[in-house]
């Protein structure tokens, strides 16, 4: 398929990444996901957005307007004929001779990219839910920050999936943070409770539409941080992000919660996210 490099669309195989880019070198860069739903971008313009304020947060000029990488996206998905899908997008400080310092901004230029995938539903995980283990977040303190830097988060999904599970739940000192690729979420009482958007989760655009349909429709929630042992004794866990959408969570650290299925709450708020695909 194509891809995007920079302003031009051109097949994968001719893309060329320089050995000094600083994206592959330090991580010195930012990224966003956007899903594809029926050939249209979901909350294309949120994920546009958040990856200026990622930009921005760590100084890195984006070398085209907003309106400008959105067309850009619309075009590639367009030209490859994703109906079901995502983009992936990533810009970087550039090409310049390998320096912790930042290049000559007047000089180099970050370096755009952004492919699609095709990639369906995880339609039986969203309807049986999914199992997670806690681990700890070894992660830096700019977590709002969109940054290419995952290698934490690698190694947290990795430990998850080779305890055969979806996902890992993090926590600092005991306090749940977010998932290693996702938010995370407890139901307790009919309240869903979430961790505040501070510094030390990515204020997710799947969470941020999952409050919104909460105080669209009198589902009580609160932005506050709850511990492990809330987790434990939730009533209902789930979490979200832009390919997992809303996730039931019916097993943490080899434990059940609640009954072990999918919750009232997470039931009613995933009907919820499917109306707003229509
Ligand atoms: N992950 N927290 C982290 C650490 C994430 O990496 C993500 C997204 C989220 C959820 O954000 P959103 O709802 O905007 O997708 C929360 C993407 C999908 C990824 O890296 O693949």
């Amino acid at each position: 398929g194509k891809v995007i490099l920079n302003g031009e669309m051109m097949e994968r195989s001719e893309a060329v990444i320089d050995m000094e880019d600083r994206g592959y070198q330090f991580g010195d860069g930012v990224y966003e996901v956007i899903r594809v739903y029926d050939g249209n971008l979901f909350t294309g313009e949120e994920h546009i957005e958040r990856l200026f304020a990622s930009a921005g947060k760590i100084k890195l000029d984006i070398p085209f307007s907003r309106d400008k990488v959105l067309s850009l996206a619309r075009q590639l998905v367009k030209e490859n004929g994703v109906k079901l899908g995502t983009v992936y997008m990533q810009v970087t400080r550039g090409t310049a001779s390998r320096s912790h310092i930042f290049p000559d901004p007047s000089r180099t230029k970050g370096v755009f990219s952004a492919y699609t995938t095709e990639a369906p539903r995880p339609e039986k995980a969203l309807e049986n839910g999914v199992a997670a283990i806690t681990e700890d977040d070894i992660r830096w303190l700019r977590c709002d920050i969109k940054s290419l830097n995952l290698l934490p988060n690698v190694l947290a999904k990795q430990e998850a999936s080779g305890q055969g599970c979806y996902e890992a739940i993090l926590h600092r000192s005991g306090t749940i943070t977010e998932g290693s690729s996702s938010n995370v979420y407890i139901v307790k009482d009919g309240t869903v409770i979430t961790h505040p958007a501070t510094n030390l989760i990515l204020n997710g655009i799947t969470r941020q539409v999952t409050l919104k349909l909460c105080a669209e429709n009198n589902i009580p929630f609160s932005e506050k941080e709850y511990s492990l042992e809330e987790l434990r004794q939730a009533d209902e866990v789930f979490l979200t992000s832009t390919t997992s959408e809303i996730m039931p969570i019916v097993k943490v650290d080899g434990r059940q919660v609640g009954e072990g299925i999918p919750g009232p709450v997470t039931r009613k708020l995933q009907l919820l996210f499917q109306e707003e695909l229509n």
